[in-house]
């Protein structure tokens, strides 16, 4: 039988989606190998923050409905203004065809053109590197709480970027 693509939409969150955004989160980190439990709460508070930033809170959209979502917020290195990529979710039965990564894309594309220079991540080091994460540790970036290297990592997002080092300073919403 031949294999047919998902067919979705990656587009900027609105305020409809928001209860459908709740559970896409949820439902996600439910079945995550590691989950704060509080993931969609965090998201919540993080829309109004200062760290928010619209532009950058996407929703992957198959036949109407919410099947993933992706949210970047400012964080202080140093001086410089840069993204922290945090959460990334997609509805465990849409997981594996593309839906992160298509997400992931065009987020950073919006980041690129919106004038960041990297994106810090917390997470999978077997996952992240896919779309080009590094261990930060070798930037001179570091996080502001215990964590293996390979799991604190940063994209660049131009080849030439010249990244800022030192503490990452996340948004009060964080708890850290
Ligand atoms: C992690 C998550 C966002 C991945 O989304 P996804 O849509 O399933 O991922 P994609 O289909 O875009 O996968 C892209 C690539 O990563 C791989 N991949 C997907 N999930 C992976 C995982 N958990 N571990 C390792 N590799 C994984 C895919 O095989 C694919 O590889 P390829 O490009 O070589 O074919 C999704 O599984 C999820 O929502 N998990 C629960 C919440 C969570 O853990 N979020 C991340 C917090 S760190």
């Amino acid at each position: 039988m031949a294999f047919s693509p998902l067919l979705f939409k990656v587009r900027q969150e609105r305020e409809e989606d928001h209860p459908a955004v709740y559970q896409v989160i949820k439902r996600a980190f439910e079945e995550a190998e590691h989950a704060d439990g509080n993931e969609q709460e965090l998201v919540e508070a993080l829309r109004s923050s200062n760290a928010f930033l619209p532009q950058l809170s996407l929703v992957a959209e198959c036949a109407g409905e919410i099947i993933g979502y992706i949210l970047f917020t400012k964080v202080k290195i140093n001086t410089a203004v840069e993204l922290a990529l945090a959460p990334l979710a997609v509805l465990p039965m849409y997981q594996r065809k593309g839906v992160g990564k298509a997400l992931m894309e065009k987020g950073h594309c919006i980041a690129r053109k919106l004038g960041f220079h990297c994106c810090i991540v917390l997470g999978s080091e077997k996952y992240y590197p896919k779309a080009g994460y590094l261990p930060a540790g070798k930037f001179g970036i570091s996080a502001p709480f215990e964590v293996p290297d390979q799991n604190f990592m940063v994209l660049k997002l131009c080849e030439d970027a010249v990244l800022p080092s030192g503490t990452v300073l996340y948004a009060e919403e964080f708890g850290l």
